[in-house]
């Protein structure tokens, strides 16, 4: 048996259309799934390799999670559902979080919505004795200074897998987490993108190297397989060593 064959599964990733939920897409795709992603832009065609988007096989819907109503009113375009990959994200940087209105927009698009999400495909879930995946990040392990609502909704984030961990363990849905450190993605290109600031990043991470989306897909394989069929509730860190 390959317990990392996912063929005949349905997958769904909200934040799939880049970055690190584009790289967990991909993953389960070339692993036999269907693979279904939402992102922020009207079409696939939208996107661009040049930001980390490779949307090839999968199929796109376009989904903005910081319209509190869009969530509800989505129609997937599959009626069953095996795993759940919740990898929306977003950061507002130069004090913008500072603002009540930039604040309740993070929170809105980093914690808001992975509830939002998780109940309404509960049900499908439930039926498929299937996975949640949430993405949080390690921020949600120590101060983010520029940045107080990622850092809140990421922390809000881990309570919410440990907590949707517990509740629906006995509707047969394993719900787990991810935390990433620095993964080279376009939301992270402020610091990537400035050499003296990668040069200080990288110093701080053991392996002397940046995640990848493909590090990443790495724990989400092992959390949506048979080789996690007794973890529960848990965020596992995937930082190369960071806050070691
Ligand atoms: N990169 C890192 O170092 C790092 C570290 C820790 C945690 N994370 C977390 O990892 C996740 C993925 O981030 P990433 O680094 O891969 O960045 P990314 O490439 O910018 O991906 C973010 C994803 O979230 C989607 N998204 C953003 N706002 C949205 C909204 N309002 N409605 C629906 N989707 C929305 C984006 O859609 P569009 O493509 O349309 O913008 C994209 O698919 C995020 O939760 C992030 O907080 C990242």
């Amino acid at each position: 048996m390959n317990e990392l064959d996912f063929s005949g599964k349905q997958v769904l990733v909200v934040g799939g259309s880049s970055g690190i939920g584009n790289g967990i897409a991909q993953a389960f795709r070339t692993r036999g799934a269907r693979v279904a992603v939402c992102g922020t832009r009207a079409k696939a065609a939208d996107y661009s390799p040049d930001d980390g988007s490779y949307l090839d096989g999968l199929q796109y819907a376009q989904l903005d999670v910081s319209d509190p109503t869009a969530v509800e009113k989505f129609k997937p375009s599959f009626d069953k559902l095996d795993i759940l990959v919740l990898a929306q994200g977003a950061v507002i940087y130069r004090r913008g979080e500072f603002q009540m209105d930039g604040f309740r927009k993070v929170m809105e698009v980093n914690l808001m919505s992975l509830m939002a999400c998780a109940t309404k495909f509960h049900d499908m879930l439930a039926k498929a004795k299937g996975s949640l995946i949430i993405v949080s990040s390690t921020a949600a392990y120590h101060s983010t200074m520029g940045n107080p609502s990622y850092n809140a909704s990421k922390t809000g984030a881990m309570g919410l897998t440990r907590t949707l961990g517990e509740a629906w363990a006995e509707d047969g849905i394993r719900v787990n987490g991810i935390a990433p450190g620095l993964v080279d993605t376009k939301m992270t290109k402020v610091t990537t993108a400035n050499p003296k600031r990668l040069e200080g990043a990288l110093e701080r991470i053991p392996l002397r190297r940046l995640g990848t989306p493909e590090d990443m897909a790495g724990a989400a394989l092992f959390l949506a397989s048979p080789l996690s069929s007794y973890i529960v509730g848990q965020t596992i860190i995937v930082d190369g060593g960071l806050i070691l």
